[in-house]
């Protein structure tokens, strides 16, 4: 048992618990993007309200909620500690980077682009979960979701935080399965599409969201502001 713990603090342990909280939120922001389509069903922000109150009104979800910030902060902390590390030994760095070829500056600094994402966290709580699920603020989420992508700053940060968003998606989709231990050349081809299909996905689904309020396409703002 002590043995299994002190796995845990060495560089190895450490990116394992890294890959296995990242997948972990991956599973979170299937059902976010999910949950956020029901934006686009033109019905006035009704289904997204219902299912946004839904998750409000279960305690499943709120254990959920509190394992998913649990998660988040592991990640960060653990993320620090490896940037931290590979930057003191240059040379020890994940091994998939000589692999990927492409994107080299991205698998290098995924403490930097993990540092954007957090940012963007910060003022997205703030913007959403802080006053309608912590203050339970009496108002329409979809209005508030709708009418703040009608800012320029606003939706500029969204996007270029999503373009980040995907990058560290795409490669830490692949450093996650290497540091779980499937290194076989026979899976790390289509795991590396698998990780690259999904954070195209995931950064152009989220992504559309504030390009298309801002811009108001198929009227998906008008139905929900009125205006
Ligand atoms: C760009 C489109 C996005 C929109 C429109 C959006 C919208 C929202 C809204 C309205 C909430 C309040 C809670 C609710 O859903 O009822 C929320 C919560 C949250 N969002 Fe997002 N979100 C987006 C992208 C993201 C991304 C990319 C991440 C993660 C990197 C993220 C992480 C979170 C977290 C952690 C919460 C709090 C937990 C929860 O409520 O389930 N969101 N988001």
């Amino acid at each position: 048992m002590i043995h299994a713990l002190k796995m845990f603090y060495t560089t190895v342990g450490r990116k394992m618990i890294m890959a296995l909280t990242g997948l972990f939120l991956v599973t979170f922001l299937i059902e976010h993007l999910y949950g956020n389509l029901l934006l686009y069903k033109l019905d006035g922000g009704v289904a997204f309200n219902e299912y946004s109150e839904f998750l409000v009104s279960s305690l499943f979800i709120r254990v959920v909620e509190i394992a998913l910030f649990a998660g988040f902060l592991i990640h960060i902390i653990d993320g620090i500690y490896l940037t931290l590390y590979n930057r003191r030994a240059r040379k020890i760095r994940y091994e998939v980077e000589h692999v990927s070829g492409l994107g080299t500056w991205f698998s290098r600094n995924m403490g930097l682009t993990g540092a954007v994402i957090f940012f963007f966290l910060v003022v997205h709580l703030k913007s959403f979960f802080v006053p309608y699920r912590i203050f339970h603020t009496d108002t329409s989420l979809a209005y508030e979701v709708a009418s703040a992508f009608r800012s320029n700053w606003y939706a500029a940060l969204y996007v270029v935080s999503m373009v980040i968003l995907g990058s560290h998606l795409n490669h830490g989709f692949q450093s996650a399965f290497h540091s779980l231990g499937f290194n076989n050349i026979k899976y790390m081809k289509p795991m590396k599409t698998l990780g690259t299909l999904f954070a195209l996905i995931m950064m152009i689904g989220f992504a559309s969201f504030p390009i298309m309020f801002y811009f108001d396409i198929f009227g998906v703002g008008t139905d929900i502001l009125g205006h």
